[in-house]
C-alpha cells in the first residue's frame, strides 16, 4: 500500500538545473576552465562539493581545501542571485496537481533533494505547504546514490521505507531510491534514466491511482 511519495527537486518539480548551470558556467570561465551544457548532465543530483570537483577536473592546477570552500561558496552566492528570479510559473506542469491529489488521498509528500537550497526554492514556487516534510539535505552525510536522503525522507513522513515509492530525473537519484528499497519513478526515457522501474515525460503524467498501482506491483 503506498504510504508516501518522495520527490526530488531540480528537474522534478522544477527546471533549477539551467540556473545550476548558469551559476557554474560564471565561475568556471572565471577559472578559465571549460564548461558547457552537456557537461553540465554529469552533474544532475550531485551535491555542491563533488559538483565543483568535476568542474576542477578539466582545470590544469590543483585547488587547496580553502580554496574549494570559496568557489563553492561564490558559486552558491550566485545561483542564489539567479533563484530570486523564480516564481510560481516556473514550477513544472501538473506538480501542484499532483500534491494536492495525494493530499485528498491521504499519501504523504516529502522532498528528498540534494540541494541545501530546497526551502528557498519552494517558497519561491509557492509549494511548500504542499510538502508533509523537507528532509535536510545540509544534515546528509552520504549523498546520492547513498540511500540515506530518501530514508530520510520516508522517516520524516513517518512512513516505512517499502510503502514510499520515489520520483527522480537524476540517474544518481535512481540508484539512490533503489538503494532505499524503493520503487523508482523515472523523469526522462529509458535511455537517460536505465535504472528506473517505470518512466514518464513530465510529472504530469502521474496520478495516485498510477502511483498506487506501480507500488503494489514492485516485487
Ligand atoms: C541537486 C542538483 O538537486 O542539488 C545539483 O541536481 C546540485 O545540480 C545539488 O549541485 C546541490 O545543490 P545546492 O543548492 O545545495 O548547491
Ligand atoms: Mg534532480
Amino acid at each position: 500500500v503506498l504510504g508516501a511519495v518522495l520527490f526530488d527537486l531540480d528537474g522534478v518539480i522544477t527546471d533549477t538545473a539551467e540556473l545550476h548551470y548558469q551559476a557554474w558556467k560564471d565561475l568556471a570561465d572565471e577559472l578559465g576552465i571549460p564548461f558547457d551544457r552537456e557537461h553540465n548532465e554529469k552533474l544532475k543530483g550531485v551535491d555542491r562539493m563533488t559538483s565543483l570537483k568535476l568542474i576542477l577536473q578539466n582545470g590544469d592546477r590543483t585547488y587547496s581545501p580553502e580554496e574549494m570552500e570559496k568557489l563553492a561558496h561564490s558559486k552558491n552566492e550566485r545561483y542564489k542571485e539567479l533563484l530570486t528570479t523564480l516564481t510560481p510559473e516556473a514550477l513544472l506542469p501538473g506538480v501542484r496537481k499532483l500534491l494536492k491529489a495525494l493530499r485528498r488521498d491521504g499519501i504523504r509528500t516529502a522532498l528528498a533533494s540534494a540541494s541545501r537550497n530546497a526551502p528557498t526554492v519552494l517558497d519561491r514556487l509557492g509549494v511548500t505547504d504542499l510538502f508533509d516534510y523537507v528532509a535536510d539535505a545540509g544534515a546528509v552525510a552520504l549523498q546520492k546514490p547513498d540511500a540515506e536522503i530518501f530514508l530520510n525522507a520516508a522517516a520524516g513522513v513517518g512512513v516505512h521505507p517499502l510503502r514510499c515509492i520515489g520520483i527522480e530525473d537524476a540517474e544518481a537519484g535512481v540508484i539512490s531510491i533503489h538503494r532505499a528499497g524503493m520503487p523508482a519513478v523515472g523523469i526522462g526515457t529509458t535511455e537517460t534514466l536505465p535504472d528506473a522501474d517505470h518512466h514518464v515525460d513530465s510529472p504530469a503524467d502521474l496520478t495516485p491511482a498510477l502511483l498506487r498501482e506501480w507500488m503494489n506491483e514492485f516485487p
